[in-house]
């Protein structure tokens, strides 16, 4: 198919910025075509599966995590406080949903942003955009917006230390289903949804001793002891994901493995483009993010070129419109999927097209926004008889006011007080479970037939 791991290099290349010593560049990315991989290619088909699973209506994906990792708050808290609230709003959409959910993080490698100007003007200034700690830094000063290559070397030390905190949560106990209870800790505890959320673990601890006296144990079902956690991230930074794509010993393909699944952003989808270029060689499982410029056409033609053997599980779009455009785009796209027969996961993100500047000056989302685009995937879903099949969310565990709203009433006057972000506003634990409950209520929607169950609401 006339690809090789270097052959993006040859096609126009949009958010990647130019190094200003490019043999300090080279010199980085051969030392990352040294390091071992970050995640083995089976894991990636075990992905693919599961997600084939999704785009065949009998399961959901939950995929979230920071809009962008940073090196100043790399910290094992940090990470398993992400995991933790994953961990619950999965517990919620299984068991209120009654479906398996494929977990994956936006985690461990997720540092590379596209931005909408190359430049930023600061009193008179002009300097380099901040793209994310694996290319620049955010201060305001020209040495720290400069693309330094060694940044790559840290990025892929702390997704490696990430991922290993990851697989021991995830294998070693942590996420133990009769640990359900120990998952509310906190400030989620005494908030309403952190309320629903105890009634629910509950009834999942009555289930288990239930299941138990009929000797489904964990020792004869090691499921009830351990969990799947797949990682993702924006493949943007091609040079980073070029030196981690490698052949996998035992099919011969290759295989990115920086994570299991990379997605293509709403900037870099171009079909002529770098990006596109880059993941149509790769086996893992791919997403790209639609926005409203996405065309019927188009998203044929990227199906064609990313998906050409129409494998279920390949490719994910994940929806990102707007709480208010997801009826004027939504249907077109997926009568045009369904018209040719593709095999996709319809995914919605609603964080990206619902990012406004509060009056305090902060970049928010406010929560009824990104709950109304969730309604609205569901309700268009059930209206074509398609799986709406999964949420892309920007969420952390931690007690963050970045979006307004929600059942603590964050408001714009709060924003100061816990904005930590790095990048774009992300849920705090509170909303990422208040947001759970009714992503739990689409799925039984659909499940049962039933149109009046969120239109009730
Ligand atoms: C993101 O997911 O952080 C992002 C930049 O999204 P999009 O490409 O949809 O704008
Ligand atoms: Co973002």
């Amino acid at each position: 198919m006339n690809w090789n791991p270097a052959s993006w290099r040859t096609r126009p290349v949009a958010q990647i910025p130019v190094y200003p010593d490019p043999e300090a560049l080279t010199r980085a990315e051969t030392k990352l075509k040294s390091y071992p991989p970050l995640v083995f290619a089976g894991e990636a088909r075990n992905l693919k599966r599961s997600l084939a699973e999704v785009a065949e209506g009998r399961a959901f994906l939950m995929q979230g995590g920071d809009c962008a990792e940073s090196f100043a708050e790399f910290h094992p808290g940090n990470i398993r406080d992400t995991f933790r609230v994953i961990l619950q709003m999965a517990v919620v959409l299984t068991f209120a949903g009654a479906m398996p959910v494929v977990k994956v993080g936006r985690i461990a490698g997720q540092f590379a942003k596209p931005r909408s100007g190359d430049t930023e003007v600061v009193n008179g200034v002009e300097l380099p955009s901040y793209r994310g700690d694996i290319i620049n830094a955010s201060p305001f000063d020209a040495a720290s917006r400069a693309p330094d290559p060694d940044r790559m070397i840290q990025s892929y030390a702390q997704a490696a230390s990430t991922l290993n905190l990851l697989r021991a949560f995830a294998q070693g106990g942590y996420a133990d289903l009769h640990n359900v209870h120990r998952w509310n800790l906190g400030f989620i505890a005494g908030s309403p949804s952190g309320e629903k959320y105890r009634a629910l673990a509950g009834r999942i601890s009555e289930t288990l001793e239930f299941m138990e006296a009929c000797g489904i144990t964990p020792e004869s079902t090691p499921q009830l002891r351990t969990t799947d956690f797949y990682t993702s991230h924006e493949a943007l930074l091609l040079g980073y994901e070029q030196a981690m794509t490698r052949i996998d010993s035992t099919t011969g393909d290759w295989y990115d493995t920086s994570a299991h699944l990379l997605w293509i952003g709403d900037r870099t989808r171009q079909l002529d483009g770098a990006h596109i270029e880059f993941a149509r060689g790769i086996n893992n499982p791919l997403a790209v993010k639609c926005g409203p410029s996405l065309s019927n056409d188009d998203l044929i033609r990227i199906c064609d070129v990313l998906n050409p053997a129409n494998e279920a599980g390949r490719l994910t779009l994940i929806a990102r419109f707007g709480a208010d455009k997801v009826e004027e785009h939504l249907p077109r796209l997926i009568r045009t999927i369904k018209r040719e027969g593709r095999k996709v996961v319809w995914s919605c993100d609603p964080m990206h097209g619902n990012t406004i500047k509060s009056s305090s000056g902060y970049k928010t989302r406010p929560f009824d926004r990104v709950l109304k685009e969730v309604e609205n995937f569901f309700v268009v879903h059930r209206a074509e008889g398609t799986h709406a099949g999964g949420v892309h969310l920007e969420l952390t565990g931690q007690n963050v006011t970045e979006c307004t709203g929600g059942a603590s009433a964050i408001t714009d006057a709060d924003l100061s007080s816990r904005y930590h972000t790095h990048c774009d506003p992300r849920l705090n634990a509170n909303q990422a479970l208040e947001l759970a409950f009714v992503v739990a209520e689409g799925i039984r929607a659909e499940r049962f037939k039933n149109p009046r169950i969120i239109a009730a609401q």
